[in-house]
């Protein structure tokens, strides 16, 4: 008998098949299917023909394609009993489970006493499907790989686009053609990394932004992942995604990969973007204060570094406050004898030197402005100089002639005794004075991969936001070294970079926007001249692109100049105004026909009001500015579009243009198949529009 299984969430369909008692393979997957569809028929129709020079049957490219059935890439699963002998299974099937939303299958290898279940879910809100892989064995065994549900990839498709990317130099596209053969990405920093964000996407030809088909992906796991996406012999292609490999140093009775996010677009790379930002924000995140507006950031990292003196700080929170910040956040520095980044990591208390009275006079002060205060550690590290590291030496992992990163080692998080070291320190900050934000940071890599490092983070990030609820954690590594859906499950913003330079933030936020909505993406308006970049870019534009995500401020207040203060605090409102709306809209990547202007439109939940940020990152190469097509609009209905910024036009826009002068009126349908024609700009400049439907 076969079997046959159907997930539906209202926007993609997906169909599972197994011949006889065989692991099934996804048969089908993406725009809804009809309810009548006949899934035998269906499995049957998709069989390939076979011809010379091949096996008489393909073998099932199947949820974890199996060695032991001649599959011709690389298996789902590669495990070791515990003497050290490889196991080959050939899963049979066991049982089968459905629910509204969910399915999970169960598939056993009688030889090996091996169990390997599937799961899946759907969720109509979203429009994602979350699925994970988990092997069970009778004793225990080594595992070096397990992929979470094996996935087709489309055959229309010419190329993928995966992340790379660096310190100050987050989420960069790579689009790889397909080709026989494997692409292989493999993460074995120990942290999510900027160099492998966890995400893929798959369009179909001719998708962009905004149309066309695409396929996503996303791991959802902080310790470093592989990929794979390979095109077999004979041309299909499979997508597998787990822990990077022998990530579990310990044999074991129960292994589980993390969970994979997929989703499935007919309206180009933004369908996959809306599914992730929704399912990010509405189902991953859970919020201490939803009903809370989001305050207002004031960090003082780029403004004082490790030079704190009370007076000063005092100083620049009354500043930030002026300027309409809600929230100051005390950065690295406060604890120890953390005179530079050398030392004291671990020393988790406060630097009398510093802070004679503690920390209370400081944020009594911050309190006294009407702002919350927030605090950083760097919970998993210690630096070889500091009490903590004289006292326990064998806490930190690694060898002594590990080589350093930042003059610092990473703590043994699997440690129960570390863990619970790290929980006294930092609940004793948190009870003893009243602070509503953590940031965690996490400034190396593992000297060696090891998940059950990953699962300690975790586990103390879980016990500490169980006792401490209402505190919020941002997730920071170096900038962007650590955002996934894993940390974000016990997170609610990320750092998304060290640089704070418009022109870097304004790409990297643009591709971020591919997995991360607003709400969580932390953005802030840095020093007139960039800490990490060395560019001068007028207070106007590097205001307007913290304003596209989680706003807040990172400069020295005191250097502002009267004229900059008075941008910063106007755009600050403006952000205050919109905020209620704009950090639950889906962020639409705009497709730009100039490629030095970078567009994005924030629709209303309700379709009705959205705000377009245009920004130009470089000299355009024709002097007039190219129509700006918009998105998602209501094709019949008018829009009344303002240009907010009018006013910052410079006195080479000379001519005539009605956008110039106030809000005009046009039909949705104008919007998005001609677009928006925009005043000309300087380069490094953003124009920002309201839309209102009228
Ligand atoms: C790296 C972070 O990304 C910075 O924002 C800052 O917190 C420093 N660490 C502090 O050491």
């Amino acid at each position: 008998m076969n079997r046959q299984y159907r997930l539906d969430d209202g926007r993609q369909t997906l169909v599972l098949a197994a011949h006889r008692d065989r692991l099934p393979e996804v048969v089908y997957w993406g725009a809804s299917l009809p309810e009548g569809e006949d899934l035998g028929i269906l499995h049957a129709a998709q069989m390939l023909d076979v011809t010379g020079g091949m096996l008489d049957e393909h073998p099932d490219l199947s949820i974890c394609p199996e060695a032991s059935r001649t599959f011709p890439g690389q298996p789902g699963l590669i495990v070791r009993d515990n003497d050290g002998t490889p196991l080959l299974p050939k899963f049979c099937f066991a049982s089968e489970e459905h629910t509204e939303t969910g399915l999970t299958l169960c598939y056993e290898d009688a030889a090996n006493a091996l169990t390997l279940c599937a799961h899946f879910e759907t969720d109509r809100h979203s429009g994602m499907i979350t699925c994970w892989s988990e092997l069970t064995a009778t004793r225990p065994v080594h595992l070096h790989w397990l992929a979470a549900p094996v996935l087709p990839a489309p055959q229309l498709s010419d190329e993928m686009i995966d992340f790379s990317g660096r310190w100050c130099g987050e989420f960069q596209l790579n689009r790889v053609p397909w080709t026989p053969g494997m692409r292989y990405r493999e993460n074995r920093t120990g942290r999510t990394g900027h160099e492998h964000f966890p995400g893929l996407l798959i369009p179909c030809r001719g998708a962009t932004n905004t149309q066309g088909e695409v396929f996503g992906f996303h791991y959802g796991w902080s310790g470093g992942h592989r990929m794979i996406a390979e095109e077999l012999p004979d041309g299909r292609r499979q997508v597998q995604w787990g822990h990077a490999a022998r990530m579990e140093t310990q044999a074991a009775e129960r292994f589980a990969s993390a969970p994979l996010y997929v989703t499935y677009s007919d309206r180009g790379l933004n369908g996959c973007a809306v599914a992730f930002q929704r399912h990010l924000r509405d189902r991953i995140v859970t919020w201490p204060k939803s009903s809370t507006a989001r305050p207002v950031h004031y960090n003082c990292w780029e403004a004082v570094y490790f030079d704190h003196k009370l007076p000063v700080l005092k100083e620049i929170a009354e500043r930030a406050s002026a300027l309409g910040a809600e929230r100051f956040v005390l950065d690295d520095g406060w604890f120890g004898q953390r005179d530079d980044d050398t030392s004291s990591l671990s020393d988790w208390e406060v630097d009398p030197r510093k802070y004679p009275d503690g920390l209370g006079p400081l944020i009594d002060h911050v309190h006294g402005l009407g702002m919350s205060f927030g605090i950083w550690f760097e919970p998993e590290m210690i630096n070889p100089e500091s009490n903590i590291h004289k006292a326990h030496p064998h806490w930190a992992l690694g060898g002594e002639d590990q080589v350093l990163g930042r003059h610092q080692k990473a703590l043994d998080m699997a440690n129960p005794e570390v863990r619970d070291f790290l929980y006294d320190r930092i609940s004793k900050i948190l009870r003893d004075h009243e602070i509503d934000y953590i940031k965690w940071d996490h400034n190396r890599v593992l000297p060696a991969p090891d998940a059950s490092q990953t699962r300690g983070s975790y586990a103390l990030l879980d016990r500490l936001r169980g006792d401490f609820p209402k505190v919020e954690i941002e997730s920071c590594a170096s900038g962007g070294g650590r955002i996934d859906f894993g940390i974000l499950k016990r997170t609610q913003r990320v750092w998304l970079s060290d640089s704070n330079d418009g022109v870097e933030r304004l790409r990297m936020q643009h591709n971020a926007a591919l997995f991360l909505p607003a709400a969580i993406t932390g953005s802030h308006v840095g020093p007139r001249h960039c800490h990490t970049s060395g560019r001068t870019l007028d207070i106007r534009f590097r205001a307007w692109v913290a304003a596209q995500r989680h706003m807040g401020f990172e400069m020295d207040p005191r250097e502002l100049s009267d004229e900059e203060a008075r941008v910063l605090t106007e755009v600050t409102a403006w952000w205050k105004h919109h905020r209620a709306w704009m950090l639950k809209a889906d962020i639409l990547r705009l497709d730009t026909a100039d490629p030095s202007v970078t567009a994005e439109q924030q629709l209303c939940q309700t379709k009705n009001k959205f705000v377009v940020f245009a920004g130009t990152t470089d000299t355009s190469r024709q002097i007039s500015p190219r129509p700006l097509r918009l998105t998602g609009l209501a094709p019949d209905a008018m829009y009344s579009v303002e240009l907010v910024n009018r006013d910052s036009r410079p006195f080479w826009s000379r001519g005539p243009q009605p956008l110039k002068d106030g809000p005009v009126t046009l039909s949705g349908r104008y919007l998005m198949a001609h677009g928006l024609t925009l005043p000309w700009n300087f380069p490094h400049t953003m124009w920002v529009l309201e839309g209102d439907r009228l």
